[in-house]
């Protein structure tokens, strides 16, 4: 059976991982375990891209080779996916040689079918955005930020036949209406498609820039940097190898929508086309975190936030579950310290935290560290098991559609139903009183059910905490959504020590970057 195969952008090697970096991160982590939980094995792959003029600047101007820098950039990257528990099945580095092989098999075999021809080209470059600019993409006069300085450039470049692909590209998307989420940025794609294009220049000559990939058919020049990058995606899954069905075509791209037009909506599906391939099934576009302006977080904006500091204070789960319930995908979102915080005590400390400290002291200390049977159900256990079964239906929904916000929305209402019908049933009253013994016993075995059913849902968002839930509350690992039902699984289960899983930070106000 084919992998769901999943995934992300590659992160420039020209900087430090922000809160962009980390959110795509998760949300693919979190997309791959929901699939997971659903019984279809994944692949998921990152990666970095480690090419082009930007990483050839940084690095002279740090006195590095641009190995040097790459390396040392690689492991922040990855350091940053261990600490937020992002489960990779592969890191793809485009500098590696099973990237290196495929990028050059690929460009030999568009220049064997005519794809790619050599011309003098005059022009506007733009290093920031290391491509050729066109006047009209001045506003009022002025080149904007993320072009930045321009200079005349007049060489003889390599072009691949990008223009002649633009009518089979436009019947593809208008067939394959999803092939874009959220549906507007499809819309913005064929936008983008009502102006003829350009052919694409995909060679820099070294004597400009030497941090590339050398084409196969002139050693005087590198890749494009973009083409290069673009390629990791079937490089990583052994394009040209038995192996490479196993995982092609990619089920999703998870990418930011300042990537989507022209790269990886027009770009690379012409690319794949061009040479016979067949195309990813769907690419996810979200939105971006701003700073408090309304600003992108960025790295050249120098106001990101540092998502390894709020890991390091408030647990890589308090982190994870921000993001993922704050952000309706495809849409920006403010990162707030308020609304950060507001999550944390409200939603995991409060709602979730508190739950399970309060549940396993009172097994602990009325019934001697086991869960009892739960008995007959009475009106209000009967409500809260038939709110469970709905929230695993709907947040099962929700999951599958990569709607998150909702999803962790559905499942904080069962928790927050389990905490109503704990101050409504009150154990630590019952537990003094005589003769009430079977009353508690149920109330703590259904405490308990409720509390393993959300964490089964909470896995794909917070996979370290639902795991010691699970294991504080002695249930065994819950693996597959498919078989989560309410049931007597706690009874005679025996609960752990008391924790507290999201406690008092006290340094928090050090933090307040924003
Ligand atoms: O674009 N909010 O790398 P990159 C949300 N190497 N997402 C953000 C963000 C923000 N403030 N800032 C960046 C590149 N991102 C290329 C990709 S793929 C073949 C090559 C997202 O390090 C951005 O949209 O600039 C992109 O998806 C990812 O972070 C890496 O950005
Ligand atoms: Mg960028």
């Amino acid at each position: 059976m084919k992998n769901f195969y999943l995934t992300t952008a590659i992160d420039y090697a020209n900087g430090s991982p922000h809160i962009g970096h980390a959110y795509e991160k998760v949300l693919a982590d979190a997309i791959v375990r929901s699939r997971r939980m659903e019984g279809i094995p994944c692949h998921f792959l990152t990666g970095l891209d480690e090419h082009g003029q930007k990483v050839q600047e940084t690095a002279e101007r740090r006195g590095l080779a641009p190995q040097e820098l790459c390396d040392s950039v690689a492991l922040d990257f990855q350091n940053l996916c261990r600490r937020l528990s992002i489960g990779y099945d592969d890191y793809i580095r485009t500098t590696e040689q099973r990237h290196k092989t495929v990028v050059q098999n690929l460009l030999q075999q568009l220049h064997d079918a005519g794809e790619i021809y050599r011309a003098p080209y005059r022009g506007l470059y733009s290093t920031r955005a290391e491509r050729f600019v066109q006047e009209r993409e001045m506003v009022n006069g002025r080149w904007p930020d993320d072009i930045g300085e321009v200079v005349e450039v007049e060489e003889t470049n390599y072009f691949f036949r990008l223009s002649r692909h633009r009518e089979w590209l436009i019947a593809f998307l208008e067939k394959n209406k999803n092939f874009v989420v959220p549906a507007f940025r499809q819309r913005q794609v064929l936008e983008f498609l009502r102006e003829p294009l350009n052919d694409l220049c995909i060679s820099r000559p070294k004597v400009r820039l030497r941090w590339g990939i050398e084409l196969p058919f002139d050693p005087d020049y590198v890749t494009y940097v973009w083409f290069d990058a673009l390629v990791n995606y079937i490089s990583a899954v052994g394009h040209g190898t038995e192996a490479f069905s196993q995982n092609w075509p990619a089920d999703l791209h998870v990418i930011g929508k300042d990537i989507l037009v022209p790269a990886h909506a027009v770009y690379w599906p012409i690319i794949l086309h061009a040479v016979g391939m067949e195309l990813p099934r769907q690419i996810l576009a979200h939105g971006w975190w701003l700073a408090k302006g309304g600003e992108k977080m960025s790295k050249s904006l120098g106001n990101a936030v540092q998502p390894l500091d709020y890991a390091e204070l408030y647990g890589p789960d308090a982190f994870r579950y921000f993001v993922l319930r704050e952000m309706t995908l495809g849409q920006d979102s403010n990162f707030s310290h308020e609304l950060f915080l507001a999550r944390y005590r409200g939603d995991l400390a409060n709602e979730l935290g508190n739950l399970l400290s309060r549940l396993v002291h009172m097994v602990h200390r009325y019934c001697g560290g086991r869960f009892p049977a739960a008995g007959a159900a009475g009106e209000e256990e009967r409500h809260l098991q038939n709110l469970a079964a709905e929230t695993v239906r709907i947040a099962r929904g929700f999951y599958g559609n990569l709607e998150f916000s909702s999803a962790l929305e559905s499942i904080f209402s069962l928790l927050k139903a389990a905490n109503r019908y704990a101050e409504l049933r009150a154990p630590w009253k019952l537990a003094r009183e005589e003769g009430r013994t079977s009353e508690l016993a149920r109330a703590l075995a259904t405490l308990g059910e409720a509390l393993r059913i959300a964490a089964g849902l909470l896995i794909p968002a917070i996979p370290t905490a639902a795991e010691t839930i699970l294991q504080r509350i002695g249930a065994g690992p819950v693996a597959d959504w498919r078989n989560l039902a309410w049931s007597d699984a706690l009874a005679g289960a025996e609960v752990g020590d008391e924790v507290i899983l999201f406690p008092r930070v006290e340094e928090e106000d050090a933090l307040s970057p924003l």
